[in-house]
């Protein structure tokens, strides 16, 4: 059995914020969405926490109460949009059963909130009854993205909802997710490796790598001042059209197995500015102003674990 731990530290998003997820491929960012619905797929289990929504802690309740705040109170934009759909029923089929399973409409009325949905995302309505194959990789993104906001909740996870999508829809996207978050107060988790899109849309930022938050702030903050040296190279290695030619930067090596991931800091085989320290013991969390960074250089070098 494969055990892993996702060490995050204390992440909040409030109503009407957009807070954009961001790492390498690999380092966890789908799983924190599955973990916040308790969605993770077996072996992974939630070892320990909380995940407080509504007052409520969502590790404490029981799995029938938990179905009912999935896809109302919370909707989710899964990575893959072709497994989140049935493909042997109609998408508007499965979006009114959707809502009908979650509301008291009846079927005239939650066709008209599918439809309504369905526009909203640029789907035209006589798509109303192709099956998934009939549609194409990007309007099958959009049709997911219809069915997890059609029910405003409170939160939204969207979990890559754009990177299958070309830019004008990309854009698109993005702007119906603003107005969502500032019309309807939605909190909006986006989960992406694109960290341009996300200094540029997000409210605040969080930087992951191998399993554990690395720094969250604010997206200004974090673009113009980031502290830790993950996010000092990821901000490195956005290609600026606007500078003269250089030589892109990337990161060397690659993010660890979690299954075994190093001791200490795990971003230290990595690290330019690794130190002594970094390899033996794990940074905790600190708190500076308005935001969180995880690396010795500001506990002062201090063999403080987390
Ligand atoms: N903390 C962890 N420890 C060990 N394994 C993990 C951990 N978190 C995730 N994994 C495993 O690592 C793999 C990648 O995780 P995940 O899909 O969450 O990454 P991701 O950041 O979403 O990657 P991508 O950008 O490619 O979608 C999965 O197989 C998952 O089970
Ligand atoms: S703790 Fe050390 S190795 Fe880790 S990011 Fe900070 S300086 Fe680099
Ligand atoms: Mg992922």
């Amino acid at each position: 059995m494969v055990s892993f731990e996702l060490l995050i530290m204390y992440l909040s998003i409030n109503r009407g914020e957009l807070l954009g997820l961001v790492g390498e491929s690999g380092s966890g960012k789908s799983s924190l969405g599955l973990s916040i619905v308790r969605l993770i797929p077996p072996p992974g289990r939630i070892v320990d926490g909380e995940i407080t929504f509504r007052g409520m802690n969502l590790l404490k309740l029981p799995e029938k109460e938990l179905r009912n705040i999935r896809g109302k109170h919370i909707g989710m934009i899964f990575q893959d949009p072709l497994t989140s759909l049935d493909p042997l029923r109609k998408i508007g089929d499965q979006l009114v059963e959707t809502i009908i399973v979650h509301t008291r409409v009846n079927e005239e009325e939650a066709k008209e909130i599918a439809l309504r949905a369905l526009e909203r995302v640029g789907i035209a309505p006589d798509r109303f009854d192709d099956y998934p194959h009939q549609l194409s990789g990007g309007m099958r993104q959009r049709v997911m993205i219809a069915m997890a906001t059609m029910l405003n909740p409170d939160l939204l996870i969207a979990d890559e909802p754009t990177t299958a999508l070309d830019v004008i829809v990309q854009s698109r996207i993005m702007d119906l997710l603003s107005d969502l978050k500032k019309s309807m107060k939605m909190a909006i988790l986006l989960i992406t490796h694109d960290l341009a899109l996300v200094i540029e849309r997000s409210d605040r930022v969080a930087v992951m790598y191998a399993g554990e938050l690395c720094e969250v702030g604010p997206s200004e903050v974090i673009s113009q001042e980031p502290l830790h040296p993950y996010t000092q190279l990821l901000l490195e290695s956005i290609p600026d059209i606007e500078k003269p030619r250089t030589k892109l930067v990337y990161i060397p090596g690659n993010p660890p197995d979690m299954r075994n991931p190093p001791t200490g800091c795990r971003f230290w085989p990595r690290c330019p500015k690794v130190m002594d320290v970094c390899k033996r013991i794990s940074p905790r969390s600190l708190e500076l102003d308005d935001r969180f960074v995880r690396c010795h250089l500001y506990n002062g070098g201090l063999e403080c674990g987390k």
